[in-house]
């Protein structure tokens, strides 16, 4: 068994900012609009007149401030709301694979490996743009990376999930270097129509590179252990889906974008999360209080806030549990690398931390790491 390591993170940040008041102001303008155009069918009862969006209510609920998209203008038109993206011709890298790219190349760059080294791409993400070929096949050719490369699914857990299977590879001995990749085009399947969902998303991409443990010269951070774990739920779900022709549903329905029963999902998810927590820790015999930083999905602040309560035993301080959803929003899988990627650069050698996603599936996935400076300790 070989051991395993992070060596590098890298993040793409869209250009694009959207605050909760430009938010608030696109949906306030559509729910008028589209009131206006039903007015009679209000008027009669048979449909529900929309009710106006809050900042205040988007900031209290969630702790999010703004995020960032790939396309503004679409989301913010009221007779649209949603992103433009033009249709990419086949000969040109698509959408997930150029953001992913760009990811990868900060991450490579920040360890000093070169992309030929790299002998797995992941691209592990909530949606992929296309069945197939890989996104992840694209990625890796782009790079210019060898060996293979493959997707995979899931949801809000995937990059903890392709963290542990990139690492059980590597343990093996089968591959000596991957690329966890993140491309979260999250604005895409977000129902910006709908006022209880319309502020969660935004988009991003991240990338994290693994290599076996051996001789590592520059600074890393150790994987102690991983953990992954599911169970069935509908309370969080997408029904998009390549069987949608034959049920002759082509049409621009609900069911077609996220969904979910936000109080479930509080209700449900923070005990399946804290217990799990819980029982990695133990498993890998490290105590709560050896924690220096818990790097959480980024998805709602009270929640994280009765997460690391919970795993510690009392509230931490910000610096312990950094937050990065005020500026990204929930960026689903990609969430817990960029708190992990912004937030870990000051910790010292032998301080250990908790990388933690989780989301729809249900599925949660940790990972213990401990700061080395390689050579340089
Ligand atoms: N503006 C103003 N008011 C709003 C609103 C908005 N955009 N959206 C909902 N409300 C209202 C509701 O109508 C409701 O009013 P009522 O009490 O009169 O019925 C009230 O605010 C509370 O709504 P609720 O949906 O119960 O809010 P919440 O406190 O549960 O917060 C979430 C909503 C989505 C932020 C929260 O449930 C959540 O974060 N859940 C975690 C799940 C998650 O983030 N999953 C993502 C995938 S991992």
């Amino acid at each position: 068994m070989h051991h395993v390591a992070i060596t590098g993170t890298g993040v793409f940040t869209p250009s694009a900012v959207i605050t909760n008041d430009e938010l608030v102001a696109a949906f306030n303008a559509y729910a008028d609009q589209w009131n206006a155009e039903n007015a009679a069918m209000i008027e009669s009862g048979a449909l529900e007149a929309k009710t106006h969006s809050s900042s205040d209510f988007i900031l209290a609920a969630s702790g999010i401030e703004q995020r960032y998209v790939l396309d503004k203008a679409g989301v913010l038109d009221p007779a649209r709301m949603f992103p433009r993206l033009a249709a990419r011709p086949d000969d040109q890298p698509g959408y997930m694979a150029e953001i992913g790219l760009d990811a990868a190349q900060k991450a490579l760059s920040a360890a000093g490996v070169a992309a030929a080294d790299v002998d797995l791409v992941i691209c592990a993400a909530s949606n992929m743009e296309r069945a197939y070929p890989a996104i992840g096949v694209e990625i890796q050719q782009l790079l210019g990376a060898g060996g293979f490369a493959f997707d995979m699914n899931v949801a809000c857990s995937s990059a903890t999930f392709g963290i542990q299977t990139a690492a059980d590879m590597i343990r093996a001995g089968s591959i000596r270097r991957a690329l966890v990749i993140n491309p979260e085009i999250c604005s895409a399947h977000l129902e910006w129509r709908d006022r209880d969902c319309h502020f969660i998303f935004g988009d991003v991409a991240t990338a994290t590179l693994l290599e076996r443990d051996e001789d590592l010269k520059g600074p890393h951070f150790k994987v102690l252990s991983t953990r992954c774990a599911t169970q069935f739920s509908n309370n969080i779900r997408n029904n998009n889906g390549y069987l949608r022709r034959t049920h002759d549903q082509m049409e621009d329905r609900r069911d077609m974008q996220f969904m979910q029963n936000g109080r479930k999902v509080f209700k449900e998810v923070l005990p399946l999360v804290s217990d799990h927590i819980a029982a990695h820790l133990a498993e890998t015999g490290v105590a709560a209080t050896d924690l220096r930083r818990l790097w959480l999905h980024q998805a709602n602040k009270t929640m994280n806030d009765y997460i690391g309560k919970k795993v510690l035993g009392r509230a931490p301080e910000p610096s312990e549990q950094p937050n990065i959803l005020q500026d990204y929003a929930n960026t689903s899988s990609a969430g817990s690398i960029i708190a992990f990627s912004q937030h870990s650069d000051d910790m010292t050698a032998g301080d250990k931390g908790l990388i933690c996603s989780f989301g729809a599936g249900y599925s949660v996935g940790s990972v213990i790491v401990e700061r080395s400076h390689g050579d340089r300790t």
